[in-house]
């Protein structure tokens, strides 16, 4: 089999280098390329692979088309959002994730951006650079607060533990049926936009999801209240959500996440509008993450090349 891997996973060469060489060990061919986002370029690397590897880079659907050998894709992200899926799955090629490696780290900056808007972080910070006082930005604890999850699978569930940790109210909306410990209460949309302090945003991007949040979600909510979108930029309508916080019709956000991958352009909404806190795409990548995902992607890889398709897509 030839197996190409398209870009950096984030650990260190010498991980890479040990199972380039069980791979070649085991008759294999295993190319490491630096990622390139040029269409030509991506089209000669994989036009003879049989197996695929990437992280979150886009691809587009003419390097699938381009690939008549193509049989497996390993890619060490969870969402697969920045994949051909239709295509993919037309040409019957199958797909692994790495769902679970980020889980711990995704919802500990979560824990971060609800504390960090709630006690007015960045302005206090701010102020202190400036020989300034606290005066004017006394914020409220997490501790009693109602959170509201959507999207209750494995980063909700963890967001939800660990803010019970904190002495938090928690309710969720997802789209199956929830039965775990740290969520009291299974609600509608509505409901839980309405009566949250917080809302936390833990589902895919699905043509489901798109725009889920607007200006009629935003206005649901409380006027205190804060958004933190570690899920995926579409979720959110990122104009809307730059007036809801110009009009303060919610206190403040965060978000990791947008339409496209930052860098992002010096003119997007959410650069350009108060009491929001923005990372660039920071949540998953922490150093123990980025080794756990590669230990997922290497399983995936050697199961699939012993006839087992697991963490299936
Ligand atoms: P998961 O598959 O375990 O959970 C997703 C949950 O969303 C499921 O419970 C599902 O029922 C629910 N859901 C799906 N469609 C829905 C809808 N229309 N309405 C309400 N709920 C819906 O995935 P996991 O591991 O919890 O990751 C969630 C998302 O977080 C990923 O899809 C990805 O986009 C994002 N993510 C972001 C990272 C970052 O670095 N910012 C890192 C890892 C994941």
């Amino acid at each position: 089999m030839k197996i190409v891997l398209l870009e950096d996973l984030g650990v260190s060469k010498q991980i890479i280098d040990q199972h380039s060489e069980k791979l070649k060990s085991m008759g294999h061919t295993f190319i490491a390329y630096q990622k390139s986002n040029d269409i030509n370029i991506l089209i000669e690397r994989c036009q003879d692979a049989d197996i695929l590897m990437l992280a979150n880079m886009p691809l587009d659907k003419q390097v699938i088309e381009s690939a008549p050998k193509l049989k497996y894709i390993d890619v060490a992200f969870t969402g697969v959002d920045h994949l051909p899926m239709d295509v993919i799955k037309n040409k019957n090629i199958a797909v692994s994730n790495a769902s679970g490696y980020a889980t711990q780290a995704v919802s500990e900056l979560c824990i971060s951006f609800m504390i960090q808007l709630l006690r007015h972080v960045r302005e206090v910070e701010q102020r202190c650079r400036q020989a300034g006082t606290k005066d004017g930005l006394i914020g409220n604890l997490l501790n009693n607060k109602t959170v509201g999850i959507i999207g209750a699978g494995a980063i909700g569930k963890k967001t939800a533990q660990l803010c019970k940790a904190f002495g938090c109210h928690v309710i969720a909306y997802s789209r199956s049926q929830v039965n775990d410990p740290y969520i009291d209460k299974q609600v509608s949309l509505q409901t839980l936009l309405q009566q949250s302090d917080i809302v936390s945003l833990h589902c895919p991007l699905t043509p489901e999801t798109t725009g889920m949040i607007g200006e009629n979600e935003l206005k649901l909510m409380k006027k205190q209240a804060i958004l933190i979108n570690t899920a995926r930029g579409g979720v959110i309508d990122s104009l809307a959500l730059a007036e809801a916080l110009k009009n303060k019709t919610i206190a403040g956000a965060a978000c990791d996440v947008f339409e496209n991958e930052p860098p992002l352009t010096k003119e997007h909404p959410l650069l350009n509008c108060p009491n929001i806190i923005v990372t660039p795409h920071i949540a998953f990548a922490s150093e123990e993450s980025m080794i756990q995902r590669a230990d997922i992607v290497f399983d995936n890889l050697y199961a699939w090349l012993k006839g087992q398709h697991i963490n299936k897509v």
